[in-house]
């Protein structure tokens, strides 16, 4: 059954993957808190109820680890970080209503409840499973206490998590050379009770679930493959002190698995919304409950929007529906995930220093909603990213101070300067028309989850704006043709009206001071998107600039600081024999002749277009200039490169490669790439388009 479109008469919930209060919050954590703010935000303005919740993830084996190692509790080790994230997420202008933890009394109360419910239902069950041991240290290994293979693709994992291979959960005992992280020995398996949850009793519901569930693609596609072949159970018990006790008889020294307290915080957390402002405000009953079972997926209901990164998909999109239906819950509207941000094609790494963090980007001094735009409008929301300054400039400098802070500054100055504000005649029709269009295309955009086009709907009218300036150059007519000068301002004044309504979920702040400007009295923040055609303030004073230009100096010095510590990062990678664990295959025995090789016809050739195949992980689709023509070819590197980068790259065509058909595009070529992370192979100077490799 589809869903209604927003807004709907039913209350919202959205809410972000919470953090593990375990470090310093960096630029790829931040990307998913801003956009579930961006979306939250755009929710209201089109006039949906919604409530923007989160909190910090307390409980696991990092954290309870970590803790020991600094020597205090669990408890206060992650409070710390609790509370430095309420701290830092307003910095950012991520404005949570509700922002509580995991630990708190609340998610115990609420935890214990969806599990008490889950035996009642019978959805629970006991089982003796192998359980990793470390006979040294004398205790279990839970999660990331121990390492080893991941079953699923060979590659290393942690205990519950293919975190560098295939993102798969894994169960406890699945990890194959068991290794205690505690001591670097082996461990052994050893057999001990646990409890279930039989998700296999939600197989058929999941089926259905996946097929009405929005979102972006990765989050609908991935986890059919979970769902199609046999569910797993999953354990939800481990064999620890820090968590959530199992509410059991007789089974105290069983925590509940941190995956299950974590989800059900979105619970809590609304939960505690609704308590500070009371149920006529807003009610979590009315999105999370649902009266009549049969009714599950009725019009009636809330709507849930969780935001996650595309690490979670799993958990978010298979376990935690299940758990909320087992517990007569309703279940998600929408899963957004997004790619994940890394810098120079690695993985951030919070222990390497391999990041750029969140303190330190508002220690430069930068405006946060500058960051907000470019996370938001840098790429598509699946699409991986790496980090970069030079990026974060282009799009500063180009869309923001070129585009809609040059608009806004001179119509308002024009504005200021000739009529003291607002010209007092009526907007005109082409210019309506193009506002309303622009308010078509933000809701448009929203019900999609094009986030990245909720975020462009402002840069392209006011780049419409300046079009529409340069076209009928008011200055000329002041003298000559008053009137018209007039009406082009006064559009003008109207455009930028637009602009700072549309632009408020990416850019609340710098939204509010464009409103300021504009001599508006309310705030922009209670607008809805029609008030971007209500007529502007007949005052206003004279405007100052929006955006300042990032100068290059500025820039390079930012890239060579950052440079420096991936630098530094790398050899403690390699200290540690993460990149020296790589060894190259054996050389071929067979030798082959001249002609063999030439039958290869390689040519040089230039990428310009590349995007993303839909509901496919890992292709990319890609137009390559080989001089001769320009081929389309299927590329295994969507993961691996930002495509937004890579049109104007020279690359190497394996011109007579087999066509092929792949996700229903045909590949007509092969370009040529090494290694697992698809390193792009080019020319050193610049042979021409063309040109065979010999
Ligand atoms: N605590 C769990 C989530 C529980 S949700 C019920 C967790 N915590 S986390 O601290 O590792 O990540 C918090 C959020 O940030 C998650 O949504 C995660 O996907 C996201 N990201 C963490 N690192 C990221 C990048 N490098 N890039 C993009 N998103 C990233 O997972
Ligand atoms: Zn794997």
């Amino acid at each position: 059954m589809s869903h209604e479109a927003f807004p709907t008469d039913n209350p919202a919930v959205v809410t972000v993957g919470l953090p593990y209060a375990n470090g310093d919050l960096h630029v790829g954590h931040l990307r998913g808190y801003v956009t579930g703010d961006t979306v939250a935000r755009a929710l209201r303005r089109v006039g949906q109820q919604t409530a923007f919740v989160c909190g910090s993830d307390m409980h696991g084996t990092p954290i309870a680890v970590n803790a020991a190692e600094a020597g205090v509790s669990p408890e206060a080790f992650a409070m710390e970080y609790h509370e430095e994230y309420a701290e830092t997420f307003p910095k950012f202008n991520v404005e949570f209503d509700n922002y509580g933890h995991t630990h708190d009394e609340t998610n115990v109360e609420t935890t214990r409840e969806f599990v008490r419910s889950w035996i009642d239902d019978d959805h629970v069950f006991e089982k003796e499973i192998q359980v990793a041991y470390d006979p040294d240290a004398d205790q279990w290994l839970p999660d990331r206490l121990v390492e080893g293979t991941c079953p699923y693709c060979g590659e290393h994992a942690r205990g519950d998590e293919c975190d560098e291979g295939c993102q798969r959960h894994l169960e406890p005992g699945e990890v194959e050379d068991p290794v205690s992280t505690l001591t670097g020995n082996s461990a052994e398996y050893r057999e001990r009770d646990h409890k279930f949850l039989r998700l296999s009793n939600f197989q058929d519901y999941l089926q259905d679930f996946i097929d009405r569930v929005e979102g972006t693609d990765n989050a609908k596609n991935q986890p059919r493959e979970w769902i199609e072949g046999e569910l797993q159970d999953l354990c939800i018990t481990r064999d620890m002190d820090w968590g959530i006790d199992y509410p059991g008889e007789g089974e105290e020294e069983l925590v509940l698995y941190v995956w299950v307290d974590a989800p059900i915080e979105y619970v809590s957390s609304t939960k505690q919304y609704t308590e500070r402002v009371g149920k006529a405000e807003y009610d979590w009953e009315d999105v999370w409950k649902v009266e009549d079972e049969s009714e599950l997926t009725g019009a009636d209901n809330g709507e849930i929007v969780h935001v996650i990164g595309r690490d979670i998909i799993q958990h978010h999109a298979v376990f935690w529906p299940a758990m909320l239906r087992g517990a007569g819950y309703n279940e998600p509207r929408a899963i957004l995930a997004t790619g994940f941000v890394g810098i120079d094609g690695k993985a951030l790494s919070t222990s390497r220093n391999r990041a750029v963090w969140a303190d330190e980007y508002l220690d430069e001094g930068f405006h946060p909603d500058l960051f907000r735009y470019y996370m938001i409008d840098g790429s598509g929301m699946e699409t991986d990213v790496d980090f970069s300054w030079d990026r974060f400039a282009e799009r500063v400098n180009g869309e923001l101070v070129g585009n809609l802070g040059n608009f806004a500054y001179r119509s308002l100055l024009f504005a200021h300067r000739n009529y003291d504000g607002t010209p007092d005649v009526a907007v005109s029709d082409d210019v309506r028309d193009r506002i309303e269009e622009s308010i078509e295309a933000f809701e448009a955009a929203l019900n999609d989850y094009r986030i990245r086009d909720v975020g462009a709907a402002a840069v392209e009218l006011a780049d419409f704006g300046n079009e529409y300036i340069q076209r009928n150059e008011p200055w000329k007519l002041t003298d000559d043709d008053p009137e018209q000068a007039a009406q082009v301002i006064r559009d003008c004044v109207q455009l930028a009206k637009a602009c700072a309504v549309l632009m408020q979920p990416v850019m609340p702040e710098k939204a509010a001071e464009l409103w300021t400007q504009l001599g508006e009295d309310g705030s922009v923040h209670e607008t809805a998107l029609d008030d971007a055609l209500a007529t502007p303030p007949a005052e206003f004073g004279e405007p100052g600039e929006l955006f300042a230009k990032i100068e290059d100096e500025r820039i390079d010095e930012l890239n060579e600081k950052l440079q420096e510590r991936v630098e530094e990062a790398t050899e403690d990678d390699e200290a540690d024999g993460d990149t020296a664990a790589f060894e190259p295959e054996a050389l071929a025995d067979e030798r082959i002749g001249f002609e063999d090789f030439g039958a290869l016809d390689m040519r040089v050739g230039r990428i310009e277009v590349a995007e993303p195949i839909e509901g496919a992980d890992d292709l990319a689709r890609l137009e390559v200039d080989i001089g001769v023509e320009t081929r389309q070819v299927v590329a295994g590197i969507k993961q691996l490169h930002d495509l937004d980068e890579l049109p104007g790259e020279r690359c190497i065509l394996l011109a007579n490669m087999e066509q092929a058909e792949l996700f229903g595009v045909e590949s007509d070529g092969m370009i040529l790439a090494a290694g697992d992370e698809a390193d792009l192979l080019t020319t050193h100077d610049d042979a021409p388009l063309g040109s065979k490799v010999q």
